[in-house]
């Protein structure tokens, strides 16, 4: 084998550890949980997710190549449906995931932990539901969370806090209740600051950078006001009985004694 056969296989080699197996598996089960209606999503064939880099050409529409591995995914505004497949943790390279402005239902899945080089995540816009797992705080380098105009329920983790990069974090009109972590709402040392609007639109949620806790709904407001009616209403019964029996017992010791009760103050 002479020098040109030594570079054909050198060639070869790239060639086919450009096809990652991980990539592959994510491509094929993330094109099975989407649904595509209007076939917006070119070349989203098994045949290309076998190959879909040279390098850092990319043959898949969204999808952005670094040395032959997915490093980037944009499917915005692409009409998508279906659901976000678990599997697209085995996209290991990728650094940016946006889903955004579709028609997304489902939840987050935990496994995006996985994903250890993800910067950037933008599924805002979506039907998500469910809560946003608390794992995402795993993947370290995040330094954009936008999950805004989603249905997702339940509290902000407090985990998201320890990421240091973060510095857009958006989950406004969800369905999230609970405090808001101190961590997320204040500039704590190294910890970036968001401020109301990136928490707005979530009935449930309260603390600083929003209005404090509300009253819990009409019983514990009940249950307060009438603790303190009664407390106070005991109050002015026993004020009076008091007033009553000082006024008769002073009435009837001035009687005794044949004193003028008229100097005596009245109560
Ligand atoms: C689809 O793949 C072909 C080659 O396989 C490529 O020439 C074309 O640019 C790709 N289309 C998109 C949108 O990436
Ligand atoms: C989304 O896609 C529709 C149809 O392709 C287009 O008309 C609209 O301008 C796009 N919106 C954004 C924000 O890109
Ligand atoms: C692919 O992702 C799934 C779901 O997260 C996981 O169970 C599986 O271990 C991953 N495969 C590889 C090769 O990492
Ligand atoms: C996320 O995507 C939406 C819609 O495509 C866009 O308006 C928004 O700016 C993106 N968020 C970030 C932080 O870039
Ligand atoms: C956050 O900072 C504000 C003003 O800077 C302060 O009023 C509030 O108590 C702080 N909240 C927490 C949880 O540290
Ligand atoms: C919140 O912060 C963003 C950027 O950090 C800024 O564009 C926006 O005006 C701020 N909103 C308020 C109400 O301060």
């Amino acid at each position: 084998m002479g020098i040109r056969g030594q570079l054909l296989a050198v060639a070869l080699l790239i060639l086919s550890a450009a096809a990652d197996p991980n990539d592959e598996m994510c491509l094929t089960q993330l094109s099975e949980s989407l649904e595509d209606p209007f076939k917006n999503l070119q070349n989203w064939t098994r045949t290309t997710f076998a190959n879909p880099c040279q390098g850092f050409t990319s043959f898949l529409q969204g999808a952005t190549c670094n040395n032959g591995r997915i490093y980037k995914l944009s499917l915005s505004n692409l009409s998508l449906k279906g659901s976000i497949s678990p599997f697209l943790s085995n996209c290991t390279n990728l650094q940016a995931l946006d889903l955004s402005s579709n028609q997304i239902t489902g939840s987050i899945p935990p496994d995006l932990q996985y994903l250890v080089n993800l910067a950037v995540l933008n599924l805002s816009a979506n039907h998500l539901s469910g809560p946003i797992p608390q794992q995402l705080a795993l993947c370290a380098y995040l330094n954009v969370i936008d999950l805004h105009d989603n249905q997702l329920s339940g509290p902000i983790p407090q985990q998201l806090g320890l990421l240091v990069r973060l510095s857009v974090f958006d989950v406004s009109n969800n369905r999230l209740a609970g405090a808001i972590p101190a961590s997320l709402g204040n500039r704590t040392g190294n910890l970036p600051r968001f401020n109301a609007s990136s928490y707005a639109g979530n009935k449930g949620l309260y603390g600083y950078p929003l209005a404090p806790m509300k009253s819990k709904g009409l019983s514990v407001l009940a249950i307060v006001g009438i603790g303190l009616g009664s407390g106070f209403v005991s109050l002015v019964l026993s004020f009076t009985a008091v007033c009553i029996w000082l006024r008769f017992s002073e009435q009837k010791s001035a009687d005794d004694e044949g004193k003028i009760s008229q100097f005596m103050p009245d109560y």
